[in-house]
């Protein structure tokens, strides 16, 4: 019998700016609109993100380029790509895979709070700037049992049409819709913010580095913010990068995906520190700075409930090009791997993460007393294996893969498209490959799983 798959071409991106818009839409997400600010925020402001633009300089550039040519030498997303390049190291693509299946799990979750505060904004759900109300609305919506399964579920239902349409077809039409909307919105809402009485004393906090802040701890929770942010890790860029053509320049790729997920960090930066600090609340509140904070800031702007609805839906947009790049990790190892149809793929993979994410979202209600890892919840435990051991092991072992079994030669030549294309910097790259980018998240690994104390 023929096995039609086989004879069917692979999908590839339609062109180049598709591949940048998908892979700078994976990249950017609730890591950045919601995590750096609020990193920034507790971090010593300007210290933080000086050390964060280094190190997006020194290991997300790096390891960008690592996992696209790893992607795209072998036309195979991570799984088969590592297995081709030697049969001995398939399992850390499996690892890429589980971490992934994780991570969407809760960030549906999130992703359908997202859907909910849209809903709220539009109803003036939160036109109050009482923060013990905010805080109990938003506490009441995650400890929910209906409310959030339902959101979780409509956001999973969105991720699962936009991949089902395949990777031209779905995922590079939708994020080249949704990127330059969100790029549109957020320069709105961040005018709005900047030309609040009293902003530019967010901005002074934002920009104006007090080195005297900058503490170990800073430094490493900055390197772990550019790991998750980029979406390294996991092999999601080697999937990407797998559905790319042989003549792309991917060094020159690999340098615009950081420097947009960066541009849109600052962005959120510049949107809500000043608006935090215009309004005299507390740029530490931590992770309630989005859902609480934030809403009570648009309660006291002029036009705030348009605000609110648009950055909400800018929110919304950013966590779908993510999800969409999460749930494509896993579809695309059970169409490469085990020759599945990508429908099939994708409503069965679709289907079971949303039964974790249940677990995950009742955990923060009525399942809360189950406790796992380190007495935490079924939701941090998930964030915790995933983001805090799988995505920097997986990170740390594809370093040493490249620079040390696959070798440097195969890599720059691959990265040079078979030397076609110059590649001045590959002596530099090389040595981050190999020595600094594997040292540095092996330093923020031992830190993040509790090992190493600094
Ligand atoms: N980079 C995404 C964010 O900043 O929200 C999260 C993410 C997406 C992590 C895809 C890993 C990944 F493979």
């Amino acid at each position: 019998m023929v096995d039609l798959n086989e004879n069917k071409q692979r999908d590839q991106w339609g062109s180049k700016l598709g591949f940048i818009m998908a892979a700078a839409g994976s990249a950017v997400g609730l890591g950045n609109l919601w995590k750096f600010p609020y990193l920034a925020g507790s971090n010593g402001g300007g210290a933080f993100v000086f050390v964060y633009l280094v190190l997006i300089l020194l290991v997300g550039f790096t390891m960008m380029l690592a996992e696209i040519v790893i992607g795209r030498n072998t036309q195979l997303s991570s799984v088969g790509a590592y297995k081709k390049l030697n049969a001995k190291w398939g399992w850390l693509g499996g690892l890429g895979v589980l971490a992934g299946f994780l991570i969407l799990s809760f960030y549906s979750v999130v992703g359908g709070w997202t859907i909910s505060y849209i809903v709220k904004a539009i109803t003036g759900a939160f036109n109050t700037a009482d923060l013990d109300l905010l805080g109990g609305m938003f506490g009441g919506l995650i400890a929910g049992t209906l409310e959030p399964l339902v959101y979780h579920g409509i956001f999973m239902i969105i991720t699962l049409l936009i991949v089902v349409g395949g990777v031209s077809g779905g995922i590079e039409k939708s994020t080249k819709i949704m990127m330059p909307a969100l790029f549109v919105m957020m320069i709105m809402v961040m005018i709005r913010s900047l030309t609040l009485p009293g902003a530019m004393e967010g901005v002074k906090f934002f920009l104006v580095p007090d080195f005297s802040k900058l503490t170990p701890s800073v430094l490493l929770a900055a390197l772990g913010q550019v790991f998750f942010s980029l979406s390294l890790g996991m092999g999601c860029m080697i999937t990407y990068g797998s559905y790319l053509g042989k003549d792309e320049d991917i060094v020159q790729s690999s340098m615009i995906i950081p420097a947009l997920d960066t541009c849109i960090a600052l962005l959120a930066g510049f949107t809500i520190l000043p608006a935090v600090f215009a309004f005299g609340f507390d740029p530490s509140a931590g992770p309630g700075l989005l859902f609480v904070t934030l809403p009570a800031v648009f309660s006291k702007m002029p036009l705030g409930t348009l605000f609110a609805v648009v950055f909400f839906v800018l929110v919304l947009f950013a966590a779908l090009t993510s999800s969409i790049s999460l749930l494509e990790v896993t579809v695309s190892y059970m169409v490469d791997e085990f020759k599945w149809d990508r429908k099939k793929a994708t409503y069965i993979m679709s289907g079971i993460i949303f039964i974790v994410g249940v677990a995950a979202s009742l955990s923060m209600g009525p399942w809360s007393h189950i406790e796992l890892i380190g007495g935490r919840n079924i939701f941090d435990t998930l964030g915790f294996i995933a983001e805090n051991i799988l995505l920097p092991l997986g990170g740390m072992l594809m370093c040493i893969f490249i620079g040390w079994v696959w070798g440097l030669e195969n890599a720059i030549k691959e990265a040079s498209n078979e030397g076609k294309l110059a590649f001045k910097l590959a002596p530099v790259w090389g040595f981050l490959v190999k020595y600094i980018a594997p040292l540095a998240v092996l330093i923020v690994f031992l830190q993040s799983s509790g090992i190493l104390k600094i």
